[in-house]
C-alpha cells in the first residue's frame, strides 16, 4: 500500500489511473479500521482496479462536546490492516489541505434529510458528512465509492447528493458487519466498558425482536417500533434516542412496513451513542 498525503498527488495518481483505462474504487472512512471498513474494501476491490482507502477526522462533522478530541487514532496499524486486504493506496490527508482555507464557507447541506433521525441529535453533522464527502469525491475522483449500510442516514444522503449534484460515480452499500453477540461493529465500540459493551447488545436484540413482529405479521411501523423500544427500556444502561421505521432512500416513515424499509435505533450505551438498523426481510 502506498500511503499519500497531499492533495495534489492523490489527484494526479487516480487522474493517470483512470486515463489508462483502470476503474478506481473510493473508501473514505475516519480510521481505525475494523472488519466493517475492511468489508468495504473488499467490495471496492470487486468493483474496481485501484482501491484508495482515505482516513480523515473530519473536524466538521463533530460537534461541540463530541468526541473530536479523543476519536481513536492508529495509522500504523489502519496501514497493516488495509495492506492486508488489497488496499492500494492510503490517503491520509494533511487537515490544512483538505480546509486550505482553515474552514467551509461553502457547505453542502440537505435539510429534508438532514433534520431527523441523527440529525436531530447532532445539529450540523451531516452539513459536515455530505461537504467533507462532495470534497473527497473532487479530490479522488473515482468510479465507485463504498459506504457502509450502518451509517444508513449518511448513505442516503450521499446518494441523493451524488445525484442532486451530478457527481459521475456510483455509490454502492456494504452490509452491516456484526460481532458474534450482534454488536453492530464501529469505531466508538471502543469507548465501550464491559457493562456497557454487555448492555450494548440491546440494539441488535431490539432489531430482532422488530423482525421477529414483522415476520408475525406486523405491519404498522408504530408496532415493529414499539418491539423494538420495549427490548431497549428493559436493558439498564441504555437511553434511547430514537426508534423508527423508514424507507431507506426518502428516510420517511411508510404507512405499512415492507421487505427492505429499515428499522433505525439510536441510544447512548453508558456514555457512548450507539447506533445500528436492519433491513426487514
Ligand atoms: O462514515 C464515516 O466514517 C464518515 O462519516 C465519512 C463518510 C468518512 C466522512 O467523514
Amino acid at each position: 500500500v502506498t500511503t499519500i498525503d497531499s492533495v495534489a498527488a492523490v489527484r494526479a495518481t487516480v487522474t493517470a489511473a483512470r486515463a489508462a483505462g483502470r476503474r478506481v474504487g473510493l473508501v473514505p472512512t475516519m480510521g481505525f479500521l475494523h472488519e466493517g471498513h475492511l468489508s468495504l474494501c473488499d467490495i471496492a476491490r470487486r468493483r474496481a482496479d485501484v482501491v484508495v482507502l482515505s482516513i480523515f477526522v473530519n473536524p466538521l462533522q463533530f460537534g461541540v462536546g463530541e468526541d473530536l478530541a479523543r476519536y481513536p487514532r492508529d495509522i500504523q496499524r489502519d496501514a497493516r490492516l488495509a495492506a492486508s486486504r488489497g488496499v492500494d493506496i492510503l490517503f491520509v490527508p494533511d487537515p490544512a489541505q483538505v480546509y486550505p482555507e482553515g474552514g467551509a464557507a461553502v457547505r453542502v447541506r440537505a435539510p429534508d434529510l438532514e433534520d431527523r433521525l441523527c440529525g436531530r441529535f447532532r445539529p450540523g453533522h451531516f452539513e459536515g458528512v455530505l461537504t467533507i464527502v462532495a470534497k473527497l469525491f473532487n479530490i479522488v475522483p473515482a468510479d465507485v465509492a463504498v459506504f457502509g449500510q450502518k451509517d444508513l442516514q449518511q448513505l442516503a444522503l450521499v446518494r441523493r447528493m451524488t445525484s442532486d449534484l451530478n457527481f459521475a460515480l456510483e455509490i454502492v452499500a456494504g452490509p452491516v458487519i456484526r460481532e458474534p453477540d450482534g454488536l453492530a461493529l464501529s469505531s466508538r465500540n471502543a469507548y465501550l466498558d464491559p457493562d456497557a459493551r454487555r448492555a450494548a447488545t440491546a440494539l441488535y436484540r431490539s432489531l430482532q425482536a422488530a423482525q421477529a413482529a414483522f415476520s408475525a405479521g406486523e405491519h404498522d411501523p408504530a408496532g415493529l417500533a414499539g418491539a423494538a423500544r420495549a427490548i431497549l427500556d428493559a436493558a439498564g444502561g441504555v437511553t434511547t434516542q430514537y426508534v423508527e421505521v423508514v424507507d431507506v432512500i426518502s428516510l420517511d416513515t411508510p404507512s405499512h412496513a415492507r421487505p427492505g424499509h429499515a428499522v433505525a435505533v439510536a441510544a447512548v450505551v453508558g456514555e457512548t451513542r450507539l447506533i445500528d438498523n436492519h433491513l426487514l426481510i
